[in-house]
């Protein structure tokens, strides 16, 4: 197996600011994140130069992320979105299909086989890129504490993260799935891969609101309407909080940066349909002008479209959902007629909008 090394561009640093700045332009909100994974990326990378440097003597921890909070809320995007401006390969790691070793499943090492994938076989690129270790809470072990009934699943794949987290060289089937014996293995030094662990955490709030002997129900971002609901307990989330969520000890010393992303209320659902760079009102439109049609949606649509995609609950993912039912029957007319009569300029309106989306939910219920 040959492996592209020697290829590999030199990372190029960008400051805090600037990746942040980059990330605004794609994520709605989520401040706190952003900041948060613009200093540690900075910092982890800075890293990699500082150990080149000759006559340092101070060593660098390497800061893996854990990024919490509610489905569909940013949290894989931005990560990619970060690996995408630095160029670095990143590849998402499902964790609830890793299963300690011995089982049926993937192992640990399927991460590793997916991120030098990712950047075709380029060791050198792998060796600095992002894992995102997708579904994280899943491997927490279900009975904090208990170790009589506890289940140890979650516990063994925590175990066999650890070494890769920290840093080690690891000997991986080219392609995947297990080791065997007469299979050469490619080798990885993990010392300069950031993982991040993210997941929604269900039930997090709770701990920390308990230790700090708050009312979720007063500041937790479930009543929208109370005062003061957008802070969340999830702004002072401690590792003993993820210890008793069900996290190793060892686990988390190892990812000692923790963010979360904040759910998104209306107004930034709304945003999000057309303000990003490739907001979901431009894809439409870039959809529209392929048929020679100038599309434009009312801006009413998207109070009715976030009001939508609020209930559902699922983030930002509902918007899509809620817009494609809505565009359907546009979608389907408006090729044709631009074909047939020559139609040129397309505006959906509330009333119709709203008369769309009525038809979907009667037909649901
Ligand atoms: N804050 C945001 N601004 C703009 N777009 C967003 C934002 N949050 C989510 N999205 C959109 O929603 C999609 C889903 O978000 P993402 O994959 O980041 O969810 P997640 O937080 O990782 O959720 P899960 O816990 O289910 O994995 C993204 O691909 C993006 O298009
Ligand atoms: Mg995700």
């Amino acid at each position: 197996m040959n492996t592209n090394t020697g290829k590999s561009k030199p990372v190029k640093l960008h400051r805090p600011d600037q990746i942040k700045a980059y990330l605004d332009k794609y994520v709605i909100g989520q401040d706190e994140a952003k900041k948060t994974l613009a200093v540690a990326v900075y910092n982890h990378y800075k890293r990699l130069i500082h150990k080149d440097e000759a006559g340092s003597k101070v060593k660098i921890d390497k800061s893996n992320v854990v990024l919490l909070g509610s489905t569909g809320c940013g949290k894989t995007y931005m990560v990619k979105k970060i690996a995408e401006y630095l160029d670095v390969p990143c590849y998402i790691q499902d964790c609830t299909k890793i299963t300690a070793s011995g089982y049926v499943g993937s192992d640990v090492e399927d991460c590793l086989v997916g991120l030098l994938r990712a950047c075709n076989y380029d060791m050198e690129s792998a060796e600095r890129g992002i894992v995102i270790l997708d579904e994280g809470d899943k491997i927490a072990r279900k009975e904090a504490g208990v170790s009589i009934t506890r289940d140890v699943s979650g516990e063994c794949v925590q175990q066999s993260l650890l070494k890769l987290a920290e840093g080690d060289i690891v000997g991986v089937p080219p392609f995947g799935g297990r080791k065997h014996p007469e299979q050469p293995l490619l080798y990885i030094d993990t010392t300069n891969i950031l993982f991040i662990l993210s997941g929604a955490f269900v039930g997090l709030e709770d701990i920390v609101a308990k230790r700090i002997g708050a009312d979720t129900r007063r500041i937790g971002f479930r009543d929208a309407d109370a005062p003061g609901s957008n802070i969340s307990c999830l702004d002072d989330v401690r590792p003993e909080d993820l210890r008793e969520f069900g996290m190793i000890p060892e686990f988390i010393g190892r990812f000692p940066v923790i963010t979360h992303v904040d759910p998104l209320d209306r107004e930034a659902l709304k945003r999000i349909l057309t303000e990003p760079k490739d907001s979901i009102l431009s894809q439409y439109r870039e959809l529209m002008r392929m048929d020679g049609i100038e599309f434009d949606i009312d801006g009413e649509v998207f109070d009715l479209v976030a009001d939508e995609a609020e209930r559902l609950g699922t983030g930002a993912r509902g918007l899509r959902a809620v817009m494609e039912k809505l565009m359907r029957d546009v979608m389907f007319d408006a090729p044709r007629d631009a074909a047939l009569h020559g139609a040129s300029a397309l505006t959906l309106h509330r009333d119709a909008a709203q008369k769309s989306l009525g038809k979907v939910l009667r037909k649901a219920e």
